[in-house]
C-alpha cells in the first residue's frame, strides 16, 4: 500500500499548525487514532455502552463480548499460550506498576536484588524503586555502553543468586536501539532470573512473539500503536499470574465475599477490579490488525526504511548535530531519533519548529538517567511512524538546518 493511502486511515494527520501542513513527528509519544479506531470506540460510547461482565441483558452480552473478543485477538496477536496471560491495563505504566506490587509481593524479599536497565523510561525504573524501597531489597543498574547498547558482560556480573528480576525496554524511546532481547532473556533465565520486557515502543515497530521472546512478562500502550488511550495490556505467563496476588481489591475480581476477606476470581479477572475501558479496550483489535498490516507492507516498510536512512546520514552531514546510537548500524534501530546540537537549547529547536509545523518532542523524555549519561539534560526527539512520507522527512530535516542557522 502506498503510504499516501494509509495516511488516509488516519484523520488527524489531515491539519494545519500556523498555515502550515502539520508534520506529525512525535509518534514514539502516542500515534494518531485510525479511522476505525475512532469509529469502533464512538460505536462502543453511543450505542454498544452498557458494563460488562455483569449483567444478562443483550446490551450488556454485547459489550462484554467485544470486550472478551479482543483479548482472544491480543492472544493471538502476541503469541501467547492462553488467554489467560492477557490482563488488560489503562498502558505500559499501570501494567509495569501493577506487575511491581502483585509480583514484587510475593517474589521479592529483603536481600534481594532487581536489575534495571539504565536507559528505561520512568515508568520501568520508579515503579522498581518503590518495590525496593517497600522491601528492603537492591537497585541494581544494568549499564550502557558508549554505543547506548546494553553492556551484556556488565549483566553477567550483576546477577547473583539474590537477583529475582531484570527489566528491560525492548526498544529505548530515547535511543532508538532494538534490544537484543532473547540473548538476554536466555542469559537471565539461565541465572534464575526473571524478565520483564516494557514493550511500550518495541510493540510498535516488530510483530511480537511472547513465546519466542521466553520472557516472563511483557507490557505495552495500545495508544502508541493506533488504539484509543487509556488501553494496554500486561502479559505475564500463567504459572507468574496464578502465584501472584492482585493489585487492586473491588468488583469483579472476586469469586466469594465475606466480610472479613474474600476469595479471588480466576485469571485474568483477578487483576482486572473496577469498571474497565470498555469503549476503548476493543480498539486494540483494529489497531492491532492495522499494525500488523503495516508491518507487512512492502511499500510501507520500505517507505520507513528508507526515510530512516536519510534522516540518519542527513544528521550525520551536519557537523553541529548528533544524535543517540548513532554508531548503532541502522538495521538495529527503528525510525527514532534523539538530536543533540552544540550550542542550541533543544526547546527552543522544539519551539521554532513547531512554528514550521513540525511536532517534535523535546526534554528529558522520562528518561533522566539516561540523559546524565549521554551528559545532557535534554534532548530533540522526531520518531516517525508508517504514515509519514519521505517528503516530511525532508521537509524535517530542512527546517531542522534553518532552525539551527537562526539559533546557532
Ligand atoms: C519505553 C517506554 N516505556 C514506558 C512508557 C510509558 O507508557 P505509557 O505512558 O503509555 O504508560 C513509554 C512511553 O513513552 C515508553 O516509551
Amino acid at each position: 500500500m502506498k503510504v499516501e493511502k494509509f495516511r488516509e486511515y488516519f484523520p488527524g494527520l489531515n491539519q494545519q499548525v500556523y498555515g502550515r501542513n502539520l508534520i506529525y513527528l512525535d509518534n514514539a509519544a502516542t500515534s494518531q487514532r485510525s479511522l476505525e479506531v475512532l469509529s469502533l470506540q464512538s460505536q462502543l460510547s453511543k450505542m454498544d455502552n452498557a458494563n460488562i461482565h455483569r449483567s444478562v441483558y443483550n446490551l450488556a452480552d454485547k459489550a462484554t463480548r467485544y470486550y472478551e473478543d479482543t483479548r482472544d485477538y491480543v492472544k493471538e496477536y502476541l503469541n501467547a499460550s492462553d488467554r489467560k496471560e492477557i490482563v488488560f491495563t489503562s498502558g505500559t505504566t499501570f501494567s509495569i506498576n501493577m506487575l511491581a506490587y502483585s509480583y514484587g509481593d510475593i517474589a521479592i524479599r529483603e536481600g534481594d536484588n532487581i536489575i534495571v536497565s539504565e536507559a528505561e523510561h520512568h515508568s520501568n525504573l520508579v515503579p522498581w524503586q518503590f518495590l525496593c524501597q517497600r522491601k528492603g531489597a537492591e537497585l541494581r543498574k544494568l549499564p550502557i555502553l558508549d554505543s547506548g547498547e546494553f553492556d551484556l558482560e556488565a549483566l553477567e556480573q550483576l546477577m547473583d543468586e539474590r537477583t529475582k528480576l531484570l527489566c528491560v525496554a525492548q526498544v529505548s524511546n530515547v535511543l532508538g536501539i532494538v534490544n537484543p532481547i532473547e540473548e538476554i532473556v536466555a542469559k537471565a533465565h539461565s541465572r534464575g532470573v526473571k524478565v520483564l520486557v516494557d514493550g511500550a515502543q518495541g510493540a510498535v515497530h516488530q510483530k511480537v512473539d511472547v513465546q519466542k521472546m521466553d520472557c516472563d512478562f511483557y507490557a505495552f500502550s495500545g495508544h502508541k500503536l493506533f488504539a484509543s488511550t487509556g488501553t494496554g495490556v500486561l502479559y505475564a505467563k500463567k504459572e507468574l499470574l496464578e502465584q501472584m496476588n492482585p493489585f487492586l481489591g473491588g468488583g469483579e475480581m472476586i469469586s466469594t465475599v465475606h466480610f472479613e476477606n474474600s476469595t479471588y476470581a480466576d485469571l485474568p479477572y483477578k487483576f482486572e477490579a473496577g469498571t474497565p475501558n470498555f469503549n476503548a479496550m476493543p480498539t486494540l483489535k483494529p489497531a492491532l490488525e492495522l499494525l500488523k498490516m503495516s508491518l507487512e507492507d512492502e511499500d510501507l516498510n520500505s517507505n520507513l526504511e528508507a526515510i530512516k536512512e536519510y534522516v540518519s546520514e542527513e544528521l550525520k552531514k551536519d557537523d553541529r548535530i548528533h544524535f543517540a546510537a548513532e554508531s548503532v548500524e541502522i538495521d538495529r534501530r527503528i525510525p527514532l531519533f534523539s538530536i543533540m546540537v552544540d550550542g542550541v537549547h533543544h526547546e527552543d529547536l522544539a519551539i521554532l519548529m513547531d512554528k514550521m509545523g513540525v511536532a517534535l518532542r523535546s526534554g528529558h523524555l522520562c528518561a533522566e538517567p539516561l540523559m546524565g549519561r549521554l551528559g545532557v539534560q535534554g534532548i530533540l526527539r522526531a520518531s516517525f511512524a508508517p504514515y509519514n512520507t519521505m517528503q516530511e522527512a525532508e521537509e524535517f530535516i530542512s527546517c531542522l538546518r534553518r532552525s539551527i542557522d537562526i539559533l546557532y
